[in-house]
């Protein structure tokens, strides 16, 4: 242990590592072998990687140097860390290395951003202190932004409770090896203190720090403690990941000046807040922040697809109720995200126009449901018990935005797009149609995937997943709303997006129960939009 820097040659000869040829050979015989999820001592919260670019990719780890640099403790030595990037998983073929220095300021963590590999290529990753190896990773960068791509697969999913359940859809993720990349769209983890959200009124494990995370020390060790999930930990060695905040990242129903979860006269002002959590997610996610913090950001496959992520956090107006949600001075993507979404989707060359989307952009009329349902219903929806007929939450709450997007792309005869969604805890497959576009010619297409633990209709009913009032609860949904093709309201789990340049299809599956850690996943509904056209159709269970 030392808290003066090393030079490069210095740390690799300390590590017993002089050369590519003894990397190789360590490699070999060293700690990481193929146990890519095992945590070491010194690299106890795994590896991941993030955003890849045609010719680079993030890499991300925490070292723990010494027992006293705990997570969140501004405590331990400044050290160095090297990393390796190889075209195999045992190391013989070193293809990009370095040193990179963290300590205490940073709360160890590292963060890498390699360039200089080959484009569409999978490589193997780690990272080493002292005589340790941390866990591999493995990773992939995008494909050349003109190359004929022929399919791109994505593992969908938001909205993972700590304290209700287990991070099984994970780890089901992690093993099917067919993956290009995990979308995450938000709710990566949650603020509350324990037991103030856990599953339908049981904690099934509990939260660390106990307390709702207010300060930057709360925020990096509520990081920390998601990131000792060894589920967790192995989807992220196993694939790169693309992720955007939603709400919980900060506080619940956050805006851009506050959150309902937030009490300036108890809590402090916001914006400390929002700046010590988004200070601990920059330090602790695989992401590649822009100028000022920014999240909001495109990743391409070729010339196959374009992902667009948005943030529909940091710009927004306060929620609003009645005709306040009509209000064109009010936003959920701010003026200059709106811009940057509109002029991407019209003018992008890759066939899919994908788009990472926090919140629910389908309209969603809840107006007619009885009591017994509202009750349930609202309480997922953030709607106050006397009724709402919108959840103004999501992009219902912001309708100038929404009807400013769908009539940009039908203006420019935008086709072939295709939101994907988390947040509402439940599975919808959903033709966008607004007042202009008519039930009969929607704009897009949108899949939302269920919540990865956190509770939603059977939960809060109090009765069996998959029961006769969550069952007519989905149907009188879908009365309400015929854009809504297809809604299932109980399960948790995943969804895995399928895309070729016929169509685009999502898979959907939930797991058994999100409260044993060896839950079973099931498949449950598939749904597809073909090319030219915004219907969707239902699909066959996979072969
Ligand atoms: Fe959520």
């Amino acid at each position: 242990m030392t808290n003066a820097p090393l030079d490069r040659r210095t740390l690799l000869r300390a590590a017993g590592l002089t050369t590519g040829a003894t990397l190789a050979t360590i490699a070999a015989a060293g700690p990481a072998g193929s146990a890519a999820v095992a945590a070491s001592p010194a690299f106890r919260h795994g590896v991941a990687s993030g955003d890849p670019l045609p010719g680079g990719i993030l890499l991300w780890t925490r070292v723990t140097p010494t027992e006293e640099a705990q997570p969140g403790s501004g405590a331990g030595p400044e050290v160095e860390v090297t990393w390796q990037v190889a075209a195999d998983p045992d190391f013989a073929s070193v293809v990009r290395d370095g040193v990179v220095t963290t300590g205490p300021l940073r709360d160890h963590t590292v963060k890498v951003d390699v360039d200089g590999l080959a484009p569409g290529t999978t490589y193997w990753y780690r990272f080493g202190l002292r005589q340790d190896w941390s866990p591999t990773g493995r990773t992939m960068t995008a494909p050349a932004p003109d190359a004929a791509v022929d399919r791109v697969r994505v593992g969908v999913v938001s909205c993972a409770n700590w304290e209700a359940g287990y991070f099984a859809a994970y780890r089901h993720l992690a093993a099917r090896g067919d993956l290009n990349l995990v979308l995450h769209l938000g709710d990566y983890l949650y603020e509350y203190g324990t037991g103030e959200f856990d599953a339908g009124g049981t904690v099934v494990r509990a939260v660390r720090p106990a307390h709702e995370v207010l300060t930057l020390a709360d925020y990096r060790i509520r990081h920390a403690h998601y990131k000792t999930d060894p589920d967790l930990r192995a989807l992220h060695a196993a694939v790169p990941w693309v992720i955007t905040w939603d709400d919980h990242e900060v506080a619940n129903d956050q805006w851009a000046g506050g959150a309902e979860n937030h009490t300036p006269a108890t809590e402090g002002s916001f914006a400390a807040r929002l700046a010590a959590a988004r200070q601990a997610y920059a330090e602790w996610m695989p992401v590649r922040l822009g100028a000022g913090g920014s999240i909001y950001r495109r990743v391409r496959f070729g010339r196959l697809a374009e992902l667009s992520m948005l943030d529909l956090r940091t710009y927004r107006s306060v929620q609003a109720s009645g005709t306040a949600v009509d209000d064109p001075a009010r936003t959920i993507t701010g003026d200059d995200q709106m811009s940057w979404l509109k002029q991407g989707l019209v003018s992008s060359t890759a066939r899919w126009k994908l788009v990472g989307n926090p919140v629910m952009i389908s309209r969603l009329d809840v107006g007619t449901l009885p009591a017994w349902l509202l009750g349930p219903l609202g309480k997922l929806l953030g709607i106050p018990a006397n009724g709402f007929a919108v959840n103004t939450d999501q992009w219902d709450g912001y309708n100038a935005d929404r009807d400013e997007l769908v009539d940009h792309l039908r203006a420019a005869g935008t086709k072939d797009v295709v939101f994907l969604t988390g947040d509402i805890h439940t599975s919808w497959a959903n033709e966008l149609v607004t007042r202009a576009t008519g039930p009969g010619a929607p704009a897009a297409a949108e899949f939302v995937v269920p919540s990865v633990t956190s509770d939603n209709v059977d939960d809060f009913l109090g009765t069996s997943p998959g029961g006769p009032l969550s069952v007519l609860a989905a149907g009188i949904v879908r009365a309400a709303n015929p854009h809504v093709r297809w809604t299932e309201l109980d399960g948790h789990g995943y969804g895995v997006l399928d895309v070729t340049t016929q169509r685009c299809r999502m898979d959907w599956y939930h797991l058994a129960d999100r409260t044993r850690a060896d839950t079973a996943a099931r498949w449950v509904a598939a749904w597809s939009v073909g090319t030219g056209s915004s219907k969707i159709r239902r699909e066959s269970p996979p072969a």
